[in-house]
């Protein structure tokens, strides 16, 4: 019984093992990696390094090694499967569709599609043939279409089946694979008179072909469809061979084809991913992310790369990515410009890439004739949605920059672009209420709104030794002594006119806003838990620090001393994880 790949795979795109590691050990930076201290044996100093780009974790101290799921399973003493349950929980990946669908037929598929790569490629390198001729003509060197191992699909129906066939794969395997097509119960080639760009998955297998026509006849590429190896919304072309230059220029343009990326490459421009037709997914936009947050999205000028830089930027922000939009000039795409004007013209369009919401902002504006004085207003109330998504910082920026365009006062842009805002804002006497409450820690509220509910917890957070931070819990603490001591039941209105008005004002927020649920006694140990556990994390954090510190001092005992504490400390901690 096992899972189906997919699973595992869908799971590895969407897990960053930084962030599954970095839940239970803390990490901090160091170069392009993270380093922490080993949870796996004693140690002093940290040894124990997480990298992001290839998404493993070492430790120099004591020699485990492995990927994110081998990291939960020791981690978390769990079986294989019970990791993969764990990990499809914590990151939305539903396992129901595959469960224990056995899909041995991986390997071997990826094994099939090696051989029709390697046919491809012999075909396109061993005699002449169309296919390297228009390679040639595009300007292509050997060495980069051997890189990207570039291949050929002849006139003929049957080669690449028939030679499949030799090598005991078969008709059936091949349909997996979109390898042949037929008609009723004839099969034949799907890839006949084209050039083929064999794409790969990060970890280096062929899990799909892209073919490109020698004439022009259509398509014009000729994709993989969709199948248990390849799954389009999960990969980005090129990237196993530029994920590494993506890294180290914590950067990574988009472009939208095999011949952009391929031609790019070629010029030395290598932080590259094709995105497979134009529309980025969620999973591409994870997938990225371990290696860049910093994305650039060359996408066409006509309304469809416009429209899909739209989404890139959505999908992109919506995973924490920070994204631009570079517009190659007159109607060209990457590899026309890139193989006209060179390196260092391409890297200066990157450099001068357009911010998403500036980008969104020009896009709007072509739309309006602004030397219609009537069409300004309407100009600027069609920003609101675009400035909704901006930070406060971004949106003082671009409100300036609309104010020095229109030549209106940004105090007058400010008050349009926010009307909505505006409407929506709370009365006065809520607005004191949320300044009042939102000084006080959710765990304190949660104390107090427990307190009132029952006296009798006043004596239990006595018990567990807890200080309130706001004077309203003390407060709340000195009048159920005063007046309700050993009562079981408050009657609020009676309660309230203990307090002045700004505290009556905060108490009736909690008091109406939280809500307990049936069972007091869980609320009250999950807040007292919480509580402790914000405390212990600190306490790490700190430690950590003090550590570092104290090694840079030479200070053994004190290293020593500390290191034991940070032991304790993160044993407390991980308590709370298990629960
Ligand atoms: P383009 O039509 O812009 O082609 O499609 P291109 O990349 O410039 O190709 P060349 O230079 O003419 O050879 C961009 C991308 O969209 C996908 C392919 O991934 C292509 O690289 N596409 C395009 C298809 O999947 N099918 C098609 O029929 C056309
Ligand atoms: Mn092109």
């Amino acid at each position: 019984m096992g899972f189906n790949n997919n699973v595992i795979d869908e799971l590895k795109s969407r897990i960053n093992i930084v962030d599954v590691i970095g839940r239970v050990v803390p990490l901090t930076k160091t170069g392009s990696n993270f380093k922490g201290v080993c949870p796996f044996h004693n140690e002093k100093t940290p040894s124990f390094i997480v990298s992001e780009a290839k998404q493993i974790f070492t430790c120099f101290g004591c020699g485990v090694k492995g990927d994110a799921i081998e990291f939960v399973m020791k981690y978390y003493t769990l079986t294989f499967q019970e990791t993969i349950e764990k990990l499809a929980e914590e990151y939305n990946v539903r396992l129901t569709n595959y469960n224990f669908k056995n899909d041995e037929n991986l390997d071997r598929y990826y094994e099939i599609n090696k051989l029709a790569a390697r046919f491809f490629y012999d075909a396109f390198t061993k005699g002449k043939n169309p296919g390297y001729t228009y390679m040639k003509k595009r300007g292509l060197t050997d060495e980069i279409l051997k890189k990207f191992g570039v291949g050929y699909a002849d006139t003929e129906w049957n080669t690449l089946r028939d030679f499949l066939n030799e090598s005991k794969v078969s008709d059936k395997e091949m349909m997996a694979l979109g390898l042949i097509s037929n008609k009723g119960d004839r099969y034949f080639d799907k890839y006949r008179n084209r050039v083929m760009f064999p794409i790969f998955n990060t970890m280096g297998k062929v899990i799909g072909f892209g073919g490109r026509i020698l004439d022009d006849s259509m398509p014009k590429y000729l994709n993989s469809a969709e199948s248990s190896v390849f799954k389009k919304k999960n990969n980005l072309y090129g990237l196993n061979f530029t994920k590494g230059d993506i890294g180290d220029a914590d950067n990574a343009i988009i472009v939208e084809g095999y011949m952009d990326l391929i031609s790019l490459y070629q010029n030395g421009i290598k932080n590259v991913v094709a995105s497979l037709g134009t529309a980025l997914t969620e999973n591409q936009s994870r997938l990225i992310q371990r290696y860049t947050k910093n994305i650039v999205l060359s996408y066409d000028s006509d309304n469809a790369g416009v429209n899909a830089a739209y989404r890139g930027i959505d999908v992109i922000r919506g995973s924490g990515g920070r994204a631009k939009v570079l517009n190659v000039p007159g109607e060209k795409d990457p590899d026309d410009y890139v193989r006209k004007n060179g390196k260092d013209a391409f890297e200066k369009l990157v450099k001068n890439a357009i911010p998403s919401s500036e980008f969104m902002l020009d896009n709007n504006k072509k739309k309006y004739d602004l030397t219609d004085k009537m069409k300004v207003l309407e100009y600027i109330r069609s920003t609101i949605p675009i400035f909704n998504k901006m930070s406060p910082v971004e949106k003082d920026i671009y409100i300036n920059k609309l104010s020095e365009d229109l030549r209106i006062s940004s105090q007058a842009i400010s008050l349009e672009i926010s009307g909505d805002e505006l409407k929506r804002k709370p009365t006065a006497v809520q607005e004191q209420v949320k300044l009042q409450e939102s000084d006080i820690s959710n765990v304190e509220k949660n104390l107090i709104r427990i307190m009132i509910s029952n006296p009798y917890y006043v004596s239990r957070i006595a018990e567990e030794d807890f200080r309130f931070e706001s004077s309203l819990g003390d407060r709340v603490i000195e009048v159920i002594n005063d007046k309700y001591k050993g009562e079981t039941v408050i009657d609020f209105e009676e309660f309230i006119k203990a307090f002045e008005l700004d505290q009556e004002l905060a108490l009736r927020y909690i008091y109406e806003q939280l809500i307990i649920g049936s069972d007091e006694d869980d609320f009250f140990n999950q807040c007292i838990d919480s509580h402790k556990y914000a405390k212990y994390k600190k306490r790490e954090a700190d430690l950590v620090d003090l550590i570092a510190v104290a090694e840079e001092d030479d200070n053994e005992k004190k290293v020593d001393e500390l290191t034991r504490e940070l032991m304790e400390v993160s044993k407390e901690v991980r308590k709370f994880r298990r629960n």
